[in-house]
């Protein structure tokens, strides 16, 4: 009694996400890639115009697990990206504030970024407005039910996100060589290369998603992710060494053997993170297509 409840449990569900019915070839390609049985085995009937499955129990307990764990998978990306969005939150504020005062001209004088030059103002000023909307946006945009229920909302933050990017990076990239940063020839290089990927994975993103390249675009999304929040991760970086040391290889001028480091540190790890899950991810598909064709 108990498996026949889970069973139709799982079938109401497995028909609420559109696994079943309108899925129908989506469980039927899971099931060419996951069964050892042969596909006849995987009976399906027709109800009205739609095609149903009758799997047997042992596959329908075999899916249901999957089911289970793809669940738990989406409650957890949805927990932390909602935790990284409230934990990222006050260095957008920080960050609009900052441009605020910096585009209002109401910094206390003298300041180490604003100077005479008003092209050098206007881009570093914007760069921060433009930064604090990516940096509070970008968590929010990775959440799986916002981008599966409310696919036309994806695509316009998606935009914004991208345009803000764009001015954020272009922002820095004008900035450097007109002032220079204060931490001088290392940060200007560390810098202008972070700017030059955001740029870069940015482009990409966009382009991928208009020409419908899936999964190009999802590979893309991710690099730009965590390049997005490398400038939050540059203050995590100095809050917590600064914690745990008193600021140990760091000094005012930028030029302790921390300071060197970490102007590839907040951005150059995350990414290669990205890559080396994404290789892992293409090397699995890979495998499963294999076996399939097999
Ligand atoms: C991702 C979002 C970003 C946000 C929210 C952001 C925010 C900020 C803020 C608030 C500052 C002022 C420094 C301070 O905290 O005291 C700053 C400085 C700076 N940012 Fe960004 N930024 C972002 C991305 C970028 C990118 C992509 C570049 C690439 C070129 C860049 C280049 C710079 C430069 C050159 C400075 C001046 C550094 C100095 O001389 O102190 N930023 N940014």
């Amino acid at each position: 009694m108990g498996i026949f409840a889970s069973v139709l449990h799982l079938i109401k569900d497995l028909r609420e996400t559109q696994i079943v019915g309108h899925g129908y070839s989506i469980l039927e390609r899971n099931c060419q890639m996951s069964c050892s049985e042969p596909e006849e085995s995987v009976l399906s009937h027709s109800f009205g115009n739609r095609k149903y499955f009758r799997p047997s129990v042992t596959k329908l307990r075999r899916l249901y697990v999957r089911y289970l764990m793809s669940r738990m998978r989406t409650v957890v990306q949805t927990f932390s990206l909602v935790l990284l969005a409230l934990l990222t939150l006050p260095f957008a504020v920080y960050a609009i504030n900052f441009a605020q005062g910096g585009l209002l001209d109401s910094l206390p004088a003298p300041h180490y970024i604003r100077s005479d030059n008003p092209i050098a103002n206007l881009s570093i000023f914007s760069h921060m407005a433009a930064g604090a909307a990516i940096t509070a946006l970008v968590p929010l945009q990775l959440i799986p039910s916002i981008r599966r229920r409310l696919p036309a909302l994806h695509r316009w933050s998606g935009r914004l996100i991208i345009i803000a990017a764009v001015a954020t990076a272009v922002g820095g990239l004008v900035y450097i060589p007109l002032r220079g940063t204060i931490g001088g020839t290392a940060m200007n290089i560390g810098f202008s290369l972070y700017g030059v990927l955001v740029l870069l994975t940015a482009i990409q993103t966009i382009r991928y998603a208009r020409a419908r390249r899936i999964a190009d675009h999802n590979a893309w999304a991710l690099r730009f992710f965590w390049l997005a929040l490398g400038s939050w991760f540059y203050r995590v970086h100095y809050g917590l060494w600064y914690l745990a040391t008193d600021g140990l290889w760091s000094n005012p001028q930028f030029t302790g053997g921390f300071d060197l480091a970490q102007n590839v540190a907040f951005f150059v790890p995350y990414l290669v993170g990205a890559e080396v899950y994404l290789r892992i991810k293409q090397k699995v598909e890979r495998k499963a297509f294999v076996h399939t064709s097999a």
